[in-house]
């Protein structure tokens, strides 16, 4: 046989048959052409005739209505436009999914309604359960600072576990967006700048979401959002424009949804910004052929809210039945509270501009969920009173909620081992957030109309027995300096002092972004008012994003990052403050010195001028007024120990494309506490077309060292960890010289090597 003629095998009949199934002939309502037919792979055949079947008798209308998704009035997360009749919308088989609603009856009572409508076919309830659903969890990019994915994976599975008993199918979460820029609210959501560890954090959450899988009844489905490159928006406003390098976009914003996709998320949304000068919902690019074809993603995609109808607005579409029609062409499955495909589908399909298997491949993949949830066999599956009661705020969710809080904080600072402190000494509490509740939880937080607590660090000191003296001194935005005098009164009369400064749980978020990341108000000067006093000072800075606060930084003893924890925040942070657990947690965003230098990453591309880190020098790259040195680099926080890095061996010093080199090296704990290290490793491609960034995570390991212990912490290399997309957008590897950098952050690298990759 000709060597390029294969023989025609069992998987090219299937292809046929695929291909016949997807012509509008085949999804002809007409009974008469109803086919069962082999499905692509990985999809289950029984149910993908059942969906087969199902189209068949629906009429367009029907069809319309499963593609569109409304938000209850119970939650709003955004502009709704047009409230209407929805329950009766739900009866009459035009609404597929309900956002924004929770709890049992309330989803009954809809679901309910959708048992009398034509079909009966069940709708899906979905919400923005981002860090905990009754049980708060830390802002995912406090979670990402923990660097420790079980913990990760468990705040996930928890939050799938009490959603699942309330009702709910479905969460808008992993934001796995890429950011750079803190001026832009939504970091919170997300796990930082780096691709490396936004992936298998991207991961860890799909897993914990979905547990066991779809059909199990605390599985949640994940929405991997935003798709993409929403991080990038220009300026750091929400919202905006992002334009970027293929090269770019393949290479640091990509992989987070891809490894998503691979963890089998089982939904997408696109984004709110144009990419290159395309909205992402009419964007075939990424979600037609990147997401669906490339990365053969077998689930559907919901728009962001609006995000089709928002076309005109972007000035891509005239109206609402051009953006509709950019829109199914794309790949964008479902509408949220867009309306843009209720209104308009019906009628492109009736005026021949989209087909109807276009429209009923879009259905498919909505149905195919719903059918994978169960939720045909048993539309209440989720809604079941006695489960929700036994299920919510259990206190094994509330204790791995404090770990999982102690794990997210970071270390900045611990000048003279101030912390941690000495319980016989008197504390004063001193600052806008030590008695604030709700800022504790962080602004995705799902809303318990007050019947909810959070530990505020005033109650978390008291419970840990300290002796404490509080004074608020100003709120978070204040301008005055009245509560100075009694702040300093109170500071004076303690051993130490602890403050609680930074965001309130409103200041980072959805179109939440700052152009100023400085500490707000005359916080700043509060903290310099109470170091005057002389007591020393412990600063917890908690907020959603990074901030500047180089005053504080440059003569305050001892700072911690606390971000915003959640239900148990006065607890963790106790914990940490008496040593009761010794701080791990390690920036997963790089904290700029001055907003100047934003956008600012640790993984960028040398300049042809470099400049020195620590000083301007003529003609090279840097700033005239500072360094271009971050505040605190990606990867940086301490510990109340110290570790030690050793003995840094190679297995190899030449490596075949098809080889793998073991890294080995030794962390030993020489300091008198218990604690945690995470061990990073960074690869450089010393010599490459096109150039490649100074240095890029490729590894870390999280471990637990005790006093004077040492342990021996290995990374393979294989290929792809060597491998890079060209402007062509290929994945290649180079032959030459790379770089083994080890370190306890990105800018603290204790021991270095090099090997040779061979063609
Ligand atoms: C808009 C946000 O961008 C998205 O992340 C969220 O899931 C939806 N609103 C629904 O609330």
């Amino acid at each position: 046989m000709h060597p390029l003629r294969k023989p025609l095998l069992l998987k090219h009949f299937l292809l046929l048959a695929v291909i016949f199934a997807f012509t509008p002939a085949a999804f002809s309502q007409s009974k008469a052409k109803v086919k069962t037919s082999a499905p692509a792979k990985g999809l289950n055949p029984v149910i993908e005739n059942k969906i087969t079947a199902l189209l068949a008798k629906m009429t367009i209308d029907e069809k319309v209505g499963q593609l569109n998704q409304y938000s209850s009035d119970k939650v709003v997360t955004g502009p709704i436009t047009n409230s209407g009749n929805k329950l009766q919308d739900v009866k009459d088989g035009k609404i597929g999914s309900l956002l924004n609603v929770r709890g049992v009856d309330y989803t009954r009572q809809w679901q309910d309604a959708a048992m009398q409508s034509r079909l009966k076919i069940p709708l899906l309830f979905g919400l923005d359960v981002i860090h905990g659903y009754r049980t708060t969890f830390p802002i995912p990019l406090a979670e990402a600072a923990s660097w420790d994915l079980d913990a990760i994976q468990l705040s996930a599975r928890i939050a799938a576990e009490e959603a699942s008993a309330s009702g709910i199918h479905w969460t808008f979460a992993p934001m796995v967006d890429l950011a750079r820029d803190p001026r832009w609210g939504r970091v919170m959501e997300g796990a930082g700048e780096d691709p490396f560890l936004g992936s298998a954090i991207a991961r860890a959450r799909v897993i914990g979401f979905q547990g066991k899988g779809l059909g199990n009844t605390d599985a949640v489905m994940a929405c991997v959002k935003h798709f993409a490159a929403y991080g990038a928006a220009i300026g750091g406003r929400d919202y905006n424009s992002v334009d970027m390098s293929l090269r770019n976009l393949w290479e640091f914003y990509l992989p987070p949804f891809k490894a998503a996709a691979e963890a089998g998320a089982a939904t997408f949304m696109n984004s709110f910004n144009d990419l290159n000068g395309t909205p992402a919902s009419a964007s075939k690019y990424l979600q037609t052929d990147i997401l669906k074809s490339k990365w053969g993603f077998k689930g559907f995609v919901v728009s962001d809210w609006g995000s089709i109808r928002e076309m005109v607005a972007h000035g891509y579409a005239k109206d609402t039945y051009e953006a509709a029609d950019q829109a199914i062409h794309a790949g964008n499955d479902m509408d949220m509270e867009g309306r843009a495909y209720n209104n308009n589908l019906a009628k492109l399909v009736k005026d021949g501009k989209v087909s109807m298997a276009i429209v009923d491949e879009a259905v498919r993949r909505v149905l195919r969920k719903k059918y994978e949830l169960g939720l045909f066999d048993d539309p209440y599956k989720f809604s079941n009173a006695e489960r929700e009661k036994q299920t919510l705020n259990k206190q094994s969710f509330i204790d791995a909620e404090r770990d999982v809080a102690r794990k997210s904080m970071v270390l900045l600072k611990n000048q003279n081992q101030l912390l941690p402190l000495d319980k016989n000494k008197t504390v004063a509490l001193i600052g806008p957030l030590v008695k604030s509740e709700a800022d504790m939880k962080g602004f995705w937080s799902v809303d318990w109309e007050g019947k909810d607590h959070s530990v505020t660090l005033f109650e978390g000191m008291e419970a840990a027995g300290a002796k404490v003296n509080y004074a608020k001194g100003c709120d978070v935005s204040d301008t005055s300096r009245a509560g100075f005098a009694e702040a300093v009164k109170t500071a004076m009369k303690a051993d130490v002092v602890v403050m609680a400064v930074g965001e309130t749980a409103v200041m980072s978020g959805e179109a939440k972004s700052r152009s100023d990341i400085t500490l707000p108000g005359v916080q700043e000067e509060l903290i310099k008012a109470i170091q005057a006093t002389g007591k020393p000072v412990v600063v917890l800075i908690m907020a959603g994003r990074p901030l500047v606060f180089n005053w504080t930084a440059d003569h305050v003893p001892a700072i911690v990052y606390t971000w915003w924890l959640g239900n148990e925040a006065g607890n963790a942070i106790a914990d940490v403050l008496y040593g009761k657990y010794n701080p791990s947690g390690k920036l997963p965003m790089t904290f700029p010195q001055s907003v100047g230098q934003v956008p600012i990453y640790y993984n960028y591309l040398n300049t042809g001028r470099p400049s020195k880190d620590d000083a301007f020098s003529k003609y090279s790259s840097g700033y005239l007024d500072i360094t271009k040195r971050p505040k605190y680099a990606f990867g940086y926080g301490l510990s109340y120990t110290k570790f030690e890095y050793s003995d840094l061996k190679l297995s190899k010093n030449d490596m075949r494309k098809a080889e793998e080199i073991t890294v080995s090296f030794t962390i030993k704990n020489t300091g008198k506490y218990a604690g945690e290290e995470v061990a990073q490793l960074y690869l450089q491609d010393a010599v490459s077309q096109p150039v490649r960034p100074v240095k890029e995570l490729k590894g870390f390991k999280k471990l637990m060292l005790q006093p004077g212990e040492s342990k021996t912490v290995s990374f393979v290399i294989d290929k792809d960890k060597l491998s890079f997309y060209n402007n062509d957008l290929q994945w290649i590897t180079q032959p030459g010289k790379f770089n083994v950098f080890i370190g306890s952050a990105s800018d603290d690298i204790r021991l270095q090597k090099s090997f040779n990759l061979l063609d």
